[in-house]
């Protein structure tokens, strides 16, 4: 028998009609009188009441049976019960099929480890504010298109099997391919700049990244979602910075609109939605900043670290009560050859990276699109640039007529593990990808 479906979330509107709700057994309360079965669905949890009747009664029989987690349907009648917590209101069973019964003994309770918890992810994620994660992805994603299409971008989807490494030889997956190796894409930076040498004026990607990366940190993954923006035609780093600006704050406007209030009722902080425009400090400024409170008294580093990056956020916060911060011109020992100099500053780049909340979630660049300092930047960095060589074919895309251009790449999970005040980027992704994790 077909039975149509009720959510749980609409049962409100079905007092005193006969329903069928389809969802998991949450917990089952089995008394000498009186049964208590509350079952979920993905729009909420309601409590199954049944009077138990003596010999003969088949619905008691069945509700014994039922283990937690159990799939099922439960056709009945929805009842006004102001002392029930769960919305005040109960089903009174008529007719219970179980569509697929669980093992007793769950692999996994609210105790379990986070290894554990990830090798049943499945069962994890049944909880539902483990899942909130998941809608607000789906609307920092839209958030994210809407954004790009209305500035002009075309959405591309490049490849992510390369003849050749895309960013440098380190971290990156070979993988098999018929009698020759290939790579995975360590990002879609190259394909994305052969877009805009294509005519393709302002580029939007989502699409997946992968870093052989051995990190064990909380935000590392060896693949990840990545968002990637190109410019062309742009006047300065800056065109990308106030792009990224406000697409950042379309997305927690829309967040904090439709998720905010279930993001705090689940332990996260409050989603402020950013003032624009963000703090800007040069890494100069930043370093002097960090200094002054202690950071690398020697003064050796030419990089942010974590811990500089955490600093930094927290002396901003004070400073400006901005939970953003950009950090630009990063000296060129640290960038990648393809960002573009300062004419005033050869020996810094015309970048950024933006940091939330202490960790980074975004780096771009203004890029060098003349062909001949291109060359000289990569061979100063010790990378062979010749037309045969690994970046022969990246290098052709600036030989015939390369707007200036910019963009960046920002790490999805970083982002939605910042929103929702998660531990860590493993419970920000569906399923986690690290140097020790290839399973589920
Ligand atoms: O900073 P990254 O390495 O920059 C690039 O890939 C450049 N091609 C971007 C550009 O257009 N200039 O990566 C971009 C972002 C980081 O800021 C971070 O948010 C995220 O990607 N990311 C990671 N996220 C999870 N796990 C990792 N291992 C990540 N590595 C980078
Ligand atoms: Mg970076």
């Amino acid at each position: 028998m077909i039975m149509v479906r009720t959510l749980v979330g609409a049962l409100g509107s079905a007092v005193d009609s006969t329903v069928t709700v389809k969802g998991w057994v949450h917990t089952l309360r089995l008394q000498s009188r009186v049964q208590f079965v509350v079952v979920r669905d993905h729009t909420g949890m309601v409590q199954v009441t049944h009077r138990r009747g003596g010999d003969g009664d088949r619905l008691d029989e069945l509700l014994r049976g039922l283990t937690p987690e159990s799939a099922v349907e439960i056709t009945g009648k929805v009842v006004a019960n102001p002392i029930v917590k769960l919305g005040g209101l109960e089903i009174v069973p008529e007719r219970v099929e179980v569509v697929s019964a669980a093992e007793p003994g769950l692999p996994i309770d609210a105790g379990t480890g986070p290894e554990q918890r990830l090798n049943w992810r499945f069962l994890d994620l049944r909880r539902p504010e483990r899942r909130l994660v998941f809608e607000v992805q789906t609307t920092v994603e839209q958030a994210m298109r809407e954004v790009a299409a209305e500035e002009g971008c075309t959405e591309l989807h490049t490849p992510k099997l390369m003849g050749t490494p895309s960013e440098s030889g380190a971290e990156v997956f070979r993988v098999g391919y018929f009698d020759r190796t290939a790579y995975l894409a360590q990002s879609p930076q190259f394909y994305k700049q052969m877009a805009i040498a294509a005519g393709i004026d302002r580029v939007f990607e989502i699409g997946p990244v992968f870093r052989a990366e051995p990190s064990f940190t909380s935000r590392h993954a060896t693949e990840f979602t990545g968002v990637d923006v190109e410019l062309a035609w742009i006047d300065t780093v800056e065109d990308v910075m106030s792009f990224l600006e406000r697409m950042l704050h379309r997305v927690l406007e829309r967040v904090a609109e439709r998720h905010g209030e279930q993001i705090e009722q689940h332990g996260g902080a409050r989603v402020v939605v950013p003032e624009l425009p963000f703090p800007r400090l040069t890494m100069a400024q930043a370093t002097a900043k960090l200094r002054a409170a202690g950071w690398d008294q020697e003064g050796l580093r030419e990089d942010l670290d974590p811990e500089g990056e955490r600093l930094l956020c927290a002396l901003v916060a004070e400073e400006y009560g901005h939970e953003f911060v950009f950090v630009t011109r990063f000296p060129a020992s640290v960038r990648p050859f393809y960002h573009r100099r300062p004419a005033d500053d050869p020996s810094v780049t015309d970048s950024f990276d933006l940091l939330w909340k202490g960790v980074e979630i975004t780096t771009g660049a203004q890029r060098e699109h003349r062909h001949g300092q291109l060359v000289a930047q990569a061979r100063e960095k010790g990378m062979d640039a010749s037309p045969e060589g690994p970046l022969g074919r990246y290098l052709d895309c600036f030989r015939y007529g390369m707007p200036p251009h910019g963009g960046f790449g920002l790490g999805l999970g970083r982002v939605l593990m910042l929103a929702l005040g998660l531990p860590s980027i493993r419970d920000a992704v569906f399923l986690f990808r690290g140097p020790n994790r290839l399973e589920p």
